[in-house]
């Protein structure tokens, strides 16, 4: 099969840079167009920097990166400095890229790459907020039914919330975006934290990507350790749930993955349960399926893959 051509819009976030980084090492499964960075885990102008950094660190300076939104559709931004440190790639020292950042901005790349590109063969990767994907959506209909699927990460239902009792991160920060991607009847695949919880960055699985004695090996144990950190204590877990990868994983061994097609809408208006994923998991509504949620992983199986394919960089 040939490889699937994707968009990776993202907020980095080391989890972030653990996606950036298989999506870069499987070039037989996946052809990255571009990578669109967004504001989310902290502020624009250091998630473009650090998706410049893991580029470079992947052997990747040709990479096209843009920078698409740098506040939410509607509101003040939210950002993740207290797991993912204040530069949000904290752990390792890290010099500044030297590879340029594109000028266009990165929903008009994603915009004029879904018209350009073949309908039906682009698929959009977001894991961060969905500001730049509804931006997108708003500004160009036209491209939405151009898509192939769209694969993110965000949300959560028996697992709930993260950042709120009753909302995971990526969703909260922009609920409006969320509503207006959800809403949009695009083929769309769910990485929620019902998943990612499952993908805990133990030991041993450290330890495995320490011992590859390459620069991106001792870049992702030392990312993983520093944020796992605030996980463990949070959530008395054995490791931390590595989120972002997930999709991309998805795109290369989808049989690691089970869940259902059910109907998946977003909260936007109780401050209370704002940015929640209301999944209707046991399909108790005839509102129309638009999403199909994924709930189980292997994660031993998502490990090796990982393992495997970050040691070719
Ligand atoms: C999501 O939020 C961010 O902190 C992570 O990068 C991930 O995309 C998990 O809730
Ligand atoms: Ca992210």
């Amino acid at each position: 099969m040939a490889p699937r051509k994707i968009i990776i819009d993202t907020d980095p976030g080391q989890d972030d840079a653990v996606a950036i980084l298989l999506a870069l090492a499987s070039p037989e499964d996946i052809t990255v167009l571009g990578i669109t960075a967004v504001a989310g885990n902290v502020p624009l102008p250091l998630t473009q920097r650090n998706t410049r950094i893991v580029c470079e660190l992947a052997g990747r300076p040709d990479m096209m990166v843009f920078a698409g939104c740098d506040a939410p559709m509607q509101r003040a931004l939210v950002t993740a400095e207290h797991v993912h440190g204040k530069t949000g790639l904290d752990g390792p020292q890290m010099a500044d890229p030297t590879m340029p950042l594109q000028d266009q901005h990165g929903v008009d790349f994603i915009i004029e790459t879904l018209r350009r590109e073949p309908s039906g063969t682009v698929t959009l990767c977001p894991i961060g907020p969905l500001t730049n994907i509804a931006t997108a959506f708003e500004k160009a209909p036209d491209i939405i039914p151009r898509i192939h699927e769209i694969v993110l990460m965000g949300g959560a239902y028996f697992t709930v919330g993260n950042i709120t009792p009753t909302a995971e991160f990526n969703i909260y920060v922009d609920p409006e975006a969320a509503k207006i991607v959800f809403g949009a009847r695009v083929p769309l695949t769910v990485m929620p934290l019902d998943v990612t919880h499952q993908a805990l960055t133990t030991r041993p699985r450290i330890d495995a990507f320490r011992a590859m004695g390459t620069k991106v090996g001792d870049m992702v144990a030392a990312w993983t350790d520093f944020f796992e950190r605030f996980d463990m204590e949070k959530y008395g877990s054995e490791g931390a749930p590595l989120h972002d990868p997930c999709t991309i994983a998805y795109l290369i061994e989808p049989q690691l993955f089970k869940g259902r097609h059910v109907n998946i809408e977003i909260e936007t208006q109780s401050e209370l349960t704002m940015g929640m994923t209301v999944t209707d998991w046991w399909r108790v509504t005839d509102r129309p399926k638009n999403a199909t949620f994924m709930n189980e992983i292997d994660a031993a199986g998502f490990y090796a893959l990982l393992a495997g394919r970050l040691a070719r960089l």
